[in-house]
């Protein structure tokens, strides 16, 4: 039986295969090298940096709910310079692509970790979370304002020769308008969606389960909204969207690839079972040959909908 052709382009960026890992969900990529073969990703998108190194939320941050969890890790991470000095040689002696996700409080500071990753060649892309508050703005989240997300594209897009990948929030009324948004100013690929806000309550403390009180919540539970939204992006841009959440198996994969998506991105599943994105791998393969699919990108967008 001959494989599938396995290998899909994000906008510029060619992949191995259509599964990467989903940032913050996978460390820095070492912390699983003795889960998994790390070779056989077809992308690796590492914990969100900041110019600064920040010691993010205070504990409890993590909360189990029914499908899913809820996360207000509030971005730690250890900062773009040790990122640069301590992650990145072991992520250069890997074949997938290194993507770098990205996070500022101000246009600004977008700009200068573009700036500051450019001259790193192991670096082939920005994923640019624009989930965040703007603390110029009073907090409003550049993610949910379609003025800000284009100001934060633009100016990110100005800084790099890289390939750009947006990551939208689902936390907006009008996906389709946020998508067009971000490719308009300048993106080569869209990824959606990050955490939708939560909270869980602790009835017997009368406590919030989360000292930031809200959180991300992600898993199964998102599914069904990140494949909604997927779908609604493919109709409204021309560039590549790439799927992310609540992929646990490689059915979930074919599902956001048949609606659509280029590539996808596993991030809770990681949590459940480091071997997660080596099990989707080899499903989707499978599932390929039992079909008579010589390619993956055969099933790109291929949903029947009349
Ligand atoms: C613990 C945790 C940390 C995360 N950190 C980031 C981050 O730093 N940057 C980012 O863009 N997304 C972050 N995310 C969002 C994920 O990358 C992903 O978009 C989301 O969890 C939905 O996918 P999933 O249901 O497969 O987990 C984080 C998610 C979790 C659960």
């Amino acid at each position: 039986m001959t494989i599938p052709d396995m290998t899909v382009d994000i906008g510029g960026l060619k992949l191995q295969n259509p599964v990467m890992t989903a940032s913050g969900t996978f460390g820095y990529a070492r912390e699983f090298e003795h889960y998994i073969d790390l070779n056989r990703l077809g992308g690796i998108i590492v914990k969100g940096l900041s110019l600064e190194p920040s010691k993010g939320n205070l504990p409890p941050r993590i909360v189990e709910t029914d499908c899913g969890m809820l996360n207000a890790i509030g971005l730690e991470n250890v900062g773009i310079d040790a990122f640069i000095q301590d992650k990145l040689p072991f992520l250069k002696t890997l074949c997938p692509p290194t993507i770098a996700n990205i996070y500022g409080k101000t246009v600004e500071e977008y700009a200068m970790l573009a700036e500051r990753m450019e001259p790193f060649d192991a670096v082939k892309g920005l994923e640019v979370n624009i989930s965040c508050p703007n603390v110029k703005e009073g907090g409003v989240a550049f993610g949910s304002d379609p003025k800000l997300a284009r100001d934060v594209v633009k100016a990110v897009r100005e800084k790099t020769t890289k390939h750009l990948m947006v990551k939208l929030s689902p936390n907006v009324t009008d996906i389709a308008l946020m998508a067009r948004v971000a490719a308009d100013a300048g993106a080569d690929a869209l990824s959606l969606i990050n955490t939708i806000t939560g909270m869980a309550v602790d009835l017997s403390t009368r406590r919030p389960k989360l000292a930031n009180v809200t959180g991300g919540l992600s898993g199964p539970a998102i599914k069904p909204v990140a494949l909604r939204m997927v779908w609604q992006a493919v109709q409204a841009v021309k560039i590549p969207i790439v799927g992310v959440g609540g992929i646990m198996n490689a059915t979930d994969a074919l599902e956001f690839m048949m609606v659509g998506a280029t590539a996808i991105q596993v991030g809770t599943a990681n949590f459940v079972n480091p071997g997660s994105t080596m099990a989707i791998i080899d499903g989707m393969q499978a599932w390929l040959q039992k079909e008579g699919l010589n390619d993956v990108k055969q099933l790109i967008g291929t949903l029947v909908t009349n």
